[in-house]
């Protein structure tokens, strides 16, 4: 059995290395991209405080096609360049939003969505596989700190495929 290490009150940058620590223990000895973005997006839902969502977009025939995820039932489909994710997908660069109402073309899947992050699974040879994205309740929830972190753990996640 895997036990998630909770930590309360910790500062973010030593939550994002311990969540990356167990992500990389969760995901070690198992390629599948699909039971590892299941581990991965309860892992981060589990571990982050103040997410009403947090799961995976996979690129498939030109667009991102919903994967695993914790969280109320998503928008299934997302055109490149189109909403938070079809635009850190297009220019495959992490997109933080502080409030999803001020972002023209935001696809809101659930309505208690306030802030939302991004960040592109970028392969080795620079090909992009999905994305990874977590919204908030709160506004502005996500920093640089955050973005920083969450590289990581897509990096966590696209190294477990190889
Ligand atoms: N808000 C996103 C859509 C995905 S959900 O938040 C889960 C967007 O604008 O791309």
């Amino acid at each position: 059995m895997f036990r998630i290490d909770k930590k309360d009150r910790v500062d973010k940058t030593e939550l994002y290395a311990s969540l990356e620590l167990q992500a990389r223990s969760l995901l070690d000895g198992e390629r599948d991209p699909v039971a590892n973005a299941a581990n991965m997006a309860a892992l981060i839902f589990h571990l982050l405080p103040d997410l009403n969502w947090a799961g995976f977009y996979f690129l498939r025939d030109g667009e991102l096609l919903v994967g695993p995820f914790q969280g109320k039932p998503a928008c299934v489909r997302i055109g490149m360049g189109r909403g938070v994710c079809g635009t850190a997908a297009s220019e495959k660069r992490t997109m933080l939003v502080d409030d999803v109402g001020a972002f023209a073309g935001h696809i809101p899947c659930d309505a208690d969505s306030r802030s939302e992050v991004a960040v592109p699974l970028v392969a080795a040879d620079g090909s992009l596989l999905g994305i990874l994205d977590l919204d908030s309740p709160l506004p502005g929830r996500f920093d640089e700190t955050d973005a920083r972190g969450l590289e990581a753990l897509a990096g966590v996640y696209v190294d477990s495929l190889a």
